[in-house]
């Protein structure tokens, strides 16, 4: 499918109360480490997009029983050994952190396993991965440094290493190898990435500290089954929260999103730019802080955002250069070179916001925008490269361009939010077929 669609301002401000997708980072997490626990998990507030769907497909390959109904999935687990050796190849779809963990889950099983994805996943490197994981025993190939990759699991000794670029999936595929290993693996990274593998493994009932800068666990440990109730995703909520502060008249109520310090960073950017953004009913549930975001429309004044900030910040990037876009002066994002290998080289799929008539200059690491203090944009057309976080940024954009803004391939939101276009209208947004 290719939809083509036009998002253009709503008549009024956008208002509204919108439940976020549960979070797509712990839902993979969820559906993963459920498959290797003993007894039941049972995930709530499951978003059911592709990537995670993607996840599903994986530990049902990999011989865990799940059933999905509505929101709710409920894994009965195999076990760290898990149900079936021999030959399993797993389609990933669009999605890097089904490859990456479930390289990880493989790296100790003994078996063939092929994990191959579509045309976007087949771009991205796993050679950051695959070279840990063959340290610690695990036999790996890759397709010039790219997928398909095939693991052939076995007898696994611990790492003790520093990553070469903050990444969650590389930490978390390493942790996962880890519960197999003999000893006690340590993974250092550059910056902090999101923590969601280190809490949920905890809960679980894996004990894992930080030692001296390094995540540490202990191989052996069988993870227990529980309930884990998904928090909004901060990541998707970060488009409607944007949305909110750039539509004048606006106030856009989102409950229960995840607020962990790791994932939060964009709020953190948004509130220096000035942006009118209250969290209320803050509470700590199953190991995940979460609260109520409420977005008001507010005039930005362009920031930096350096290096350090990036891991916190990272998926929101797209939606922060749309923010800087409008806001008064020029904003600077340094250190991002990560997103030239993301679902799509992200910096430049962002330049095309020159074709709204936003001055912007890309970096290898980063970008320059001029925004326009608030004055709306030019019509135009742009391509989603198939990249769910570019067709939602644009959309964004759209509601501050009077003629629209027209998105060829917006059908990939389907990727982490498949209800992005029915609550953008919901809260008064125009989104037609184009
Ligand atoms: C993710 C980690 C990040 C992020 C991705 C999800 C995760 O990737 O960009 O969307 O769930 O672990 P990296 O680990 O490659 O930085």
């Amino acid at each position: 499918v290719n939809r083509v669609l036009r998002v253009s301002p709503p008549p009024a401000g956008l208002r509204g109360v919108i439940a976020t997708p549960g979070d797509k980072s712990i839902g993979h997490r969820a559906i993963l480490f459920g498959a290797l626990a003993a007894g039941q998990t049972v995930v709530t507030g499951f978003p059911g997009g592709a990537d995670v769907r993607a996840s599903l497909g994986a530990i049902q390959a990999l011989g865990a029983v799940a059933d999905w109904q509505g929101t709710t999935v409920t894994i009965t687990g195999r076990g760290l050994a898990l149900g079936r050796a021999g030959e399993t190849a797993i389609d990933c779809a669009n999605s890097g952190t089904t490859m990456r963990l479930v390289a990880g889950i493989c790296a100790g099983h003994p078996g063939r396993v092929t994990l191959d994805g579509d045309g976007s996943l087949r771009r991205r490197p796993m050679e950051r991965v695959s070279a840990p994981l063959r340290t610690m025993g695990a036999l790996i190939t890759t397709t010039d440094g790219r997928p398909p990759m095939v693991v052939q699991g076995g007898a696994l000794r611990a790492f003790d290493g520093t990553l070469a670029v903050a990444s969650a999936q590389v930490k978390s595929a390493i942790l996962l190898a880890g519960l197999r290993a003999s000893g006690t693996t340590r993974v250092r990274e550059p910056l902090l990435s999101r923590d969601h593998t280190e809490r949920l493994l905890d809960r679980m009932g894996v004990p894992v500290r930080t030692v001296d800068g390094a995540v540490c666990l202990d191989g052996g440990h069988t993870p227990q089954g529980l309930p884990v109730p998904l928090p909004g995703d901060v990541s998707s909520a970060a488009f409607l929260v944007v949305a909110g502060l750039l539509v004048p008249g606006s106030a856009v109520q989102l409950p229960a999103v995840g607020l962990n310090p790791t994932r939060i960073g964009a709020l953190t950017v948004l509130r220096r730019m000035g942006g009118g953004i209250d969290e209320n009913d803050v509470e700590d549930l199953a190991g995940e802080p979460r609260g109520t975001l409420r977005a008001h429309s507010s005039a930005l004044q362009a920031t930096t955002i350096s290096a350090d900030e990036v891991p916190a910040t990272i998926d929101e990037l797209p939606i922060l250069a749309v923010a800087a876009a409008l806001a008064r002066g020029e904003t600077r994002l340094t250190g991002a070179a990560e997103l030239r290998v993301k679902e799509s080289d992200r910096l430049a799929a962002i330049e095309q916001l020159r074709v709204l008539g936003v001055a912007i200059e890309t970096t290898a690491d980063g970008f320059v925008i001029e925004g326009s203090g608030g004055r709306p944009l030019q019509a135009g057309r742009i391509v989603s490269h198939g990249d769910h976080r570019i067709a939602m940024a644009f959309a964004v954009a759209g509601l501050v361009t009077p003629g629209g803004v027209v998105i060829e391939g917006a059908d990939c939101v389907d990727v982490s939010y498949p209800k992005f276009f029915e609550q953008l209208a919901a809260l008064g947004a125009i989104v037609e077929s184009a």
